[in-house]
């Protein structure tokens, strides 16, 4: 009986051998209140009156300070702010009833106040760059229709992160500062499709194509109409919810773990992994801006993509006979997406799902690379070392080894990347490969659409996607990282300048054509001055040259990996997820960390290598154990620029190492991380996004997990260039090497840690309502080390209770609200 390697390569081995409303409408609105209000617009007079301003106003009457009723008002407001913050105004009425009551906004930044018909209302506080006073007034109608009010202000201050840091914590729960809710949204195995039973979490369910998939990752919600399909950009109580299923802890999805007798999986076990990756589009709602969020299991609008979806393929390398296999002759089509990790969410409402450790699923055998020569397919010998997929593969879980893929069911013999001597590469799935590392983009608002395939973004491991800012009339940049040790950054810049008339169009897809069809990638060189160069990935210009081995732009894309090493581009340390800060067009690139960064192979954007202790008896880690976040600012500080400014702003370190090799940023007790990884800024449309916008570190380590779980931190960041020049030495090995860097200013209380996750997960995916005041966030792959006879964890059970014994863990997505109903974060 043979034994069936059916573990899991995340692909990270180094295989890099290079070196509001308009002012005037409110301003309408606001006098058509009035004027509901106390009949119409007549002249007042104001006297001060106990810290308050009192003034009447009777109709017809110019003269009066005091109402001829005998009523007097006071208003009060609940104090200075900062933005986010809900802010209570309330008006008492004396000396008799009042026939109606309201508030009304004097002067300031506009805000939207809630309940401006009774006597208590309350509003969300701007964001301001520096203090700002806002007014408001109170009034009351008599009977008699003779009125009278009272104004206060508010002052309301820049933005500041408005919680006390939580603590790190090896506890088995999400735990959030105080005043913050947390809500289990969905969970691994919640149904999607009627007549699709619960969950029984006993390894017994299948049919996964209709339930929530594995690994909660990369997220976006997409507000909708009150009903129906149309979006509603601004809903804030009704959406899609489209998430990443990036991989599966394959021992809690059968009744006992996974079954490898004589080397071969059970199909029904190898469908039911397969089906658990892939994405999830949900419809959630709540009943009210206060109500409990819910997904429903039955809508029409629910999705679930998984390997096995049909795809096309687009852009350059559509039809390229590098992407043809038996079931696409022609290389435009394809069958599904896997190892779906970080997200974009593109400003035409659109979701782009990013290909990450895709390469570890394909077996390949012993001889494959002799038969693709002979068939003079050499250059795909090269390509596919370049991508970590060596001989040898069994293919992560084994599912080509299914009897039903000898048989000739191709979705299980697809995994099998051998090529077959003496047949056309159209003839088996030795192409499958060069299906796989792609942009992929999703239209959630059609649950009939075929994925997208964008090929113009290159092929690499995609850990995400985003967007920067757009602007009318300037082509948009797409930032992407390439995770893997001493993998690259890109970029893609649109041949087509932004047009805002493109956010609101129906043909979602087609608008994707238009920004991701065409343009020009970028892949990052960062200079020790501080300075970068974006290097083109365009056949025929510099070193991309048939006389180098590439043949075609669709080549060069396919293997963006080797067009990088020949431009130069800087090894970096595992980049992850990217965000632009929408205030300030900043890119922010996690990097993880990187076990293979050596004392002799530090440089500027990479300064550190050094050993990390454990406390808990497992050896100390090498290398950048910790991670950085670095950060760039575009020349002239629009996408299209080809040079930029960088600078690292944190470094991750436990809080009680060297403050001058290892903790650089110095962090203390209520902000230290470890491999940084999920990164997102607060949208534009509320006040987490605006000015100095808030930011979001989520975590996915495994150094600092002697002391705590995963995490995830806000902060507010200044900009690059913030801080200065720094000289680290790296010690490692025996040997030392010394290199100065750019690091920006030490983050202190700008940077809290907000969130601390179950044992044994990691926290990834984050997305908001457009007013800030919902946050979703997945937690990933808690308990992943248990088994079934030691189960390591039994979250989201055990959330804000005891779970019933046995209970098997579930990623699952969770919605994090502030109690008042202000912004999270601030
Ligand atoms: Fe799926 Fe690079 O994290
Ligand atoms: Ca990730
Ligand atoms: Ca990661």
């Amino acid at each position: 009986m043979t034994h069936l390697d059916i573990g899991y390569d995340d692909g990270d081995v180094d295989t890099n051998r290079s070196t509001a409303p308009h002012l005037a409408d409110l301003v309408a609105e606001r006098y058509s209140r009035r004027q509901t209000l106390m009949g119409g617009i007549s002249a007042m007079a104001t006297a001060v009156f106990g810290g308050v301003m009192l003034s009447g106003c009777g109709d017809g009457d110019d003269d009066d300070g005091g109402a001829a009723s005998g009523l007097s008002v006071t208003a009060t407001a609940s104090g200075a702010t900062t933005a986010g913050r809900i802010v209570t105004l309330t008006g008492t009425v004396s000396g008799g009833a009042a026939d109606s009551v309201g508030w009304e906004q004097t002067s300031g930044p506009t805000v939207a106040l809630m309940n401006a018909g009774t006597s208590v209302a309350t509003f969300v506080a701007p964001a301001v760059a520096a203090a700002t006073e806002l007014g408001f007034r109170f009034n009351a109608r008599a009977r008699d229709l003779t009125s009278v009010s009272a104004t206060v202000t508010v002052s309301a201050g820049a933005p500041a992160l408005g919680f006390t840091a939580i603590a790190k914590s090896l506890a088995d729960t999400v735990a959030v500062p105080a005043g913050y809710s947390v809500t289990v949204l969905y969970r691994l195995g919640d149904p999607i499709a009627a007549g699709v039973g619960a969950y029984a979490n006993t390894g017994a369910d299948g049919n996964f194509a209709q339930r929530a998939g594995d690994h909660h990752d990369g997220m976006s919600y997409f507000g909708l109409a009150a009903s129906g399909n149309a979006p509603d950009p601004t809903s804030n109580t009704r959406g899609l919810l489209v998430l990443n299923h990036e991989n599966i802890t394959q021992v809690y999805l059968h009744p006992n773990g996974p079954t490898t007798t004589g080397g071969v999986r059970p199909e029904a076990e190898a469908l039911k992994e397969i089906e658990a990756h892939g994405v999830s589009v949900i419809e959630v709602s709540r009943a009210s801006a206060a109500g409990t969020w819910s997904y429903s299991a039955i809508s029409a609008l629910n999705r679930r993509i998984t390997p096995n979806t049909p795809m096309a393929f687009s852009g350059p390398v559509r039809g390229d006979a590098n992407l043809r296999t038996a079931f696409s002759p022609d290389g435009t089509a394809g069958r599904g997406t896997i190892n779906n990790c970080a997200n974009g969410t593109m400003p035409w409402r659109t979701y782009l799902t990013n290909e990450e450790n895709w390469a570890g699923y394909f077996r390949r055998t012993a001889g494959d690379a002799a038969v693709r020569t002979a068939a003079g397919q050499s250059r795909q010998n090269s390509s596919l070392a370049r991508y970590g997929i060596t001989e040898g593969r069994t293919g992560n879980y084994g599912w080509s080894t299914v009897a039903a893929a000898t048989a000739g069911d191709t979705r299980f013999r697809r995994w099998n990347a051998t090529a077959t001597a003496g047949v056309a590469a159209e003839a088996d799935f030795r192409n499958e490969p060069f299906q796989f590392g792609w942009v992929v983009e999703i239209d959630p608002f059609d649950p009939a659409s075929t994925p997208r395939k964008r090929t113009a973004l290159g092929r690499m491991n995609h850990e995400g996607c985003e967007v920067g800012r757009t602007i009318a009339g300037v082509r948009p940049a797409f930032y992407m990282g390439d995770d893997a040790q001493n993998e690259y950054v890109y970029k893609f810049v649109s041949a087509q300048p932004w047009s805002a008339a493109d956010a609101t169009r129906s043909d979602r897809l087609a608008v994707g054509d238009k920004y991701l069809d065409a343009g020009t990638l970028y892949v990052a060189r960062f200079d020790a001055s501080g300075q970068g160069q974006w290097l083109p990935l365009v056949f025929g210009q510099g070193p991309l040259t048939q006389a180098n081995g590439f043949t075609s732009q669709a080549d060069v894309l396919i293997n963006a990996r080797l067009a990088g090493d020949a431009l130069g581009a800087t090894r970096m340390d595992r980049p992850e997820w990217t965000a632009v800060n929408p205030a300030t067009g900043e890119m922010y690139l996690t990097l993880t960390n990187n076990s293979s960064r050596t004392a002799a192979g530090v440089d500027a954007p990479n300064p550190r290598a050094y050993t990390d202790p454990k406390t808990d008896g497992r050896a100390a880690g090498t290398g950048n154990v910790n991670g950085h976040v670095i950060r760039l600012r575009e020349s002239g500080d629009t996408s299209e620029a080809t040079t930029f400014a960088w600078d690292i702003y944190a470094f991750g370190a436990g809080a009680d190492l060297d403050p001058s090799t290892i903790n650089l940023s110095g962090l203390d007790q209520t902000n230290d991380f470890s491999s940084p990884d999920g990164l997102w800024f607060g949208l534009p449309s509320n006040p987490s996004g605006q000015v100095t916008p808030v930011m979001w570190i989520q975590t996915d380590d495994g150094a600092y997990t002697d002391v705590t779980n995963c995490m995830m931190l806000a902060a507010i960041p200044g900009t690059v260039g913030d801080g200065g020049t720094r000289t680290v030495t790296s010690t490692l090995n025996g040997v030392t090497n010394s290199v100065t860097t750019r690091i920006g200013r030490a983050p202190g209380a700008t940077l809290r840690r907000f969130l601390v996750g179950p044992k044994q997960c990691e926290i990834t995916g984050i997305h908001s309502t457009p007013d800030g005041r919902s946050l979703f966030v997945n937690i990933q792959h808690p308990g992943e080390d248990g088994s079934i006879a030691g189960i390591t964890s039994n979250w989201p059970a055990n959330q804000g209770g005891t779970a019933a014994a046995g209970q098997r863990p579930r990623s699952a997505t969770i919605v994090i609200t502030r109690d008042d109903g202000g912004v999270v974060g601030l």
